[in-house]
């Protein structure tokens, strides 16, 4: 029968019928995270690992990207109520995060580490912690890792990274336990007031969060996923970012 169809209406031309096709990808992250998801001060515009791998991804599955910044910590309430379709925020893979949301594939190893004022001698590893002030971001694997290493009221929850950093900066805090690339970064960015200290806390990988249950979304971040790295764009934006 599409062939008698096919003859009476005359075929639609490929790249319209592939611009009607687009699904929308409304994508939450929180931009406060260099060099992962920012503000570009340059342009206003949001930029970083996250956002150009988000944008290569939507391109090769055929989504069209919808963007959206807010608090980190209403990530995944925000997939729970369909509010937004995926997350890609630096967000770490953990046992806890599965129970009420589906992950990709890992795109990223991470790790977090214990920053202080770069004329602090008193900290020099985790362990040192114990009674002294952390700044760490609501929600984070960060935070989880403070409350172990001292009392609860001793650690101030910010909504953005951005905060907690500047916390430390200021000397209202002892220490911040961040992801390690985001500190090192910050550090790099002409913050030589702060430094890392100890070892690389744990071993993280980030994942793409889904509602669970959104296989078909999440089957076409993965197949997209894997073709990025096979074709050397997620390669390319690596090394934009992250060097060698
Ligand atoms: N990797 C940490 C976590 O998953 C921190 C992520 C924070 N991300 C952000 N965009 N602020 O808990």
């Amino acid at each position: 029968c599409g062939g008698k169809e096919a003859a009476k209406e005359p075929a639609q031309e490929p790249a319209k019928q592939e611009a009607a096709a687009k699904t929308k990808l409304v994508v939450g992250a929180d931009a406060t995270f260099a060099p992962f998801e920012f503000t570009d001060p340059a342009t206003g515009k949001y930029t970083g690992f996250d956002v150009e791998l988000i944008e290569a991804i939507c391109e090769e599955a055929g989504y069209e990207l919808d963007f959206r910044s807010m608090g980190f910590d209403g990530l995944i309430a925000a997939l729970q109520t369909n509010q937004i379709d995926a997350v890609i925020s630096g967000m770490t893979i953990t046992e806890e995060r599965q129970k009420v949301v589906d992950f990709s594939e890992p795109y990223y190893k991470s790790g977090l580490v214990v920053a202080v004022q770069a004329k602090n001698n008193d900290i020099k590893s985790f362990e040192d912690l114990k009674g002294k002030k952390i700044a760490v971001q609501s929600g984070t694997t960060g935070a989880l890792h403070a409350e172990k290493a001292t009392d609860k009221d001793k650690i101030t929850y910010f909504t953005s990274s951005d905060q907690a950093m500047l916390e430390l900066k200021n000397g209202a805090v002892d220490a911040v336990v961040m992801d390690y690339p985001v500190t090192a970064y910050f550090i790099q960015q002409g913050n030589d007031d702060v430094k890392m200290v100890g070892e690389i806390l744990s071993a993280e990988e980030y994942g793409i969060a889904v509602p669970k249950g959104k296989t078909e979304t999440l089957e076409k971040i993965n197949a997209a996923l894997k073709t990025l790295k096979e074709n050397g764009k997620y390669a390319e934006i690596y090394k934009k970012w992250f060097g060698e």
